[in-house]
């Protein structure tokens, strides 16, 4: 008698990140790997819950992403914390305690390569402590539910990620962390040195077991960093981990002191989106993460409708724009992944500005009409991560997808 020992099993079985054992002749998607694109829930759930909430991040996990985004930001005195936003008064009920009143400043910064003025309270003006007297809301968004509002505290990056810890213990599968470091340029002012605010983000995720340092950190300058104790994984395996920025120098940086692989995120920069600056980008980001139109309208268009300029002898000079539809293989091509953003509850436009006249520039002339001819485009377009909200309906259309490439493969087997 065959004694199937584990190694046995495991190796005519494939486990997909899911956690359901898959049949190893499964089709192929067109995902550099050839697995299904992975999901990763948008500040966690945020089309149900209040954003980057302990709700919203288990209800993310419950749903089945793959991911579960946090962003960072770091506080006055240094605490990694969790928003979107480096303001504070669109999602939290800090315009209403008066004890912070005196915190609010007009600040001026580049904000993913955009100058910007902001009137509010900025989370690197309060201290944790204060930080911890806010309760989180939906506003902006009125049509979400709204009665989950000024239950849940804003959460630091320790507790996210013992929050992933705990639902890969509890629900008894791996999920990804893939934190974004907003504005580095901002965090980093008037600290001790100008990678302070990246080097705490790396040793704090390096503490929790999702990475390793590989370049020079000065760690006695983040002597005062104590870590919680870690919750055992008794057996549980920890999920992937992937860093992500807008700003390219901090996915460099990122890139060449830690083993994680970094998502380089981008809608503003001409360079970015042709041949040679792609070839750039390759030497720093392992994942490269558009704004989703730039894959179905196009570049030109888009930067078009931000006015964001360009010299076209520069542009020219690095291969031209890449058409949206050449896009994924040209990025597939150089050895990376893909992750656009981002792909909305149905119950929100989904913004595309073909879809409101402007051409595309692609050869089929797509522009999707529905959710469902979104997905499908994206999924064949061989999208390795999708970042999406509405994490149900997105694992629906993944499975729709599936049975689709189950039947085309079916009917090529029978002609
Ligand atoms: C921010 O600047 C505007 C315009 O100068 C001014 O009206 C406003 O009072 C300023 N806000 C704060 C908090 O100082
Ligand atoms: C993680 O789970 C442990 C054990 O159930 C619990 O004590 C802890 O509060 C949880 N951590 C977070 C941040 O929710
Ligand atoms: C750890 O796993 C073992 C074996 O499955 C189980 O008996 C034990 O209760 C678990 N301990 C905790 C703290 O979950
Ligand atoms: C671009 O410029 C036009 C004309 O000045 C202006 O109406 C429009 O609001 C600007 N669009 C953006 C996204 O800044």
């Amino acid at each position: 008698m065959r004694i199937l020992t584990f190694a046995t099993v495991a190796a005519s079985l494939t486990l997909n990140v899911s956690g359901f054992i898959a049949d190893p002749r499964q089709v192929r998607w067109n995902t550099l790997t050839g697995k299904q694109t992975q999901l990763v829930g948008h500040r966690g759930e945020k089309a149900f819950m209040p954003e980057h909430t302990r709700a919203s991040y288990w209800q993310a996990a419950v749903e089945g992403a793959d991911y579960i985004e946090p962003d960072l930001g770091l506080s006055k005195d240094g605490h990694l914390i969790v928003n979107h936003n480096e303001w504070l008064s669109e999602n939290t009920n800090v315009a209403s305690i008066p004890e912070l009143a005196h915190l609010r400043t007009n600040k001026t910064w580049t904000n993913d390569g955009k100058p910007t003025t902001v009137d509010d309270w900025f989370v690197m003006d309060l201290t944790l402590a204060q930080i911890k007297m806010l309760r989180v809301n939906q506003a902006p968004f009125t049509w979400r539910p709204q009665h989950f509002n000024g239950m849940f505290e804003v959460l630091t990056f320790e507790e996210y990620l013992q929050i992933v810890r705990n639902v890969t213990i509890d629900l008894g599968r791996p999920f990804g962390v893939i934190p974004e470091l907003k504005s580095p340029l901002l965090y980093n002012l008037g600290r001790s040195y100008p990678r302070y605010f990246e080097d705490r983000a790396i040793l704090t995720l390096r503490h929790y077991g999702w990475t390793s340092v590989t370049g020079k950190i000065d760690e006695s300058q983040h002597s005062d960093l104590s870590f919680a104790p870690l919750r055992p994984l008794n057996g549980s395996c920890l999920g992937p981990a992937a860093w992500q920025s807008f700003d390219q120098e901090t996915a460099a940086y990122l890139s060449s002191h830690t083993s994680t692989p970094v998502v380089a995120l981008n809608q503003n920069l001409p360079w970015f989106f042709t041949p040679k600056g792609l070839d750039r980008v390759a030497t720093y980001a392992q994942i490269v993460s558009p704004w989703k139109d730039f894959f179905v309208t196009g570049a030109e268009a888009y930067f078009k409708s931000q006015n964001i300029t360009w010299d076209p002898k520069e542009i020219a000079q690095l291969g031209g724009f890449i058409a949206p539809d050449r896009l994924a293989k040209e990025i597939h091509k150089r050895g990376m992944t893909l992750s656009p953003y981002t792909f909305y509850d149905s119950h929100q436009a989904m913004s595309y500005l073909c879809q409101s006249g402007v051409k595309p520039l692609s050869k089929s002339g797509f522009c999707p009409k529905d959710k469902r001819e979104e997905f499908f485009y994206f999924f064949e377009q061989g999208m390795d991560f999708m970042f999406v909200e509405n994490i149900q309906e997105a694992n629906v259309l993944r499975i729709l997808y599936t049975n689709h490439l189950e039947q085309q493969r079916a009917s090529e087997y029978s002609s």
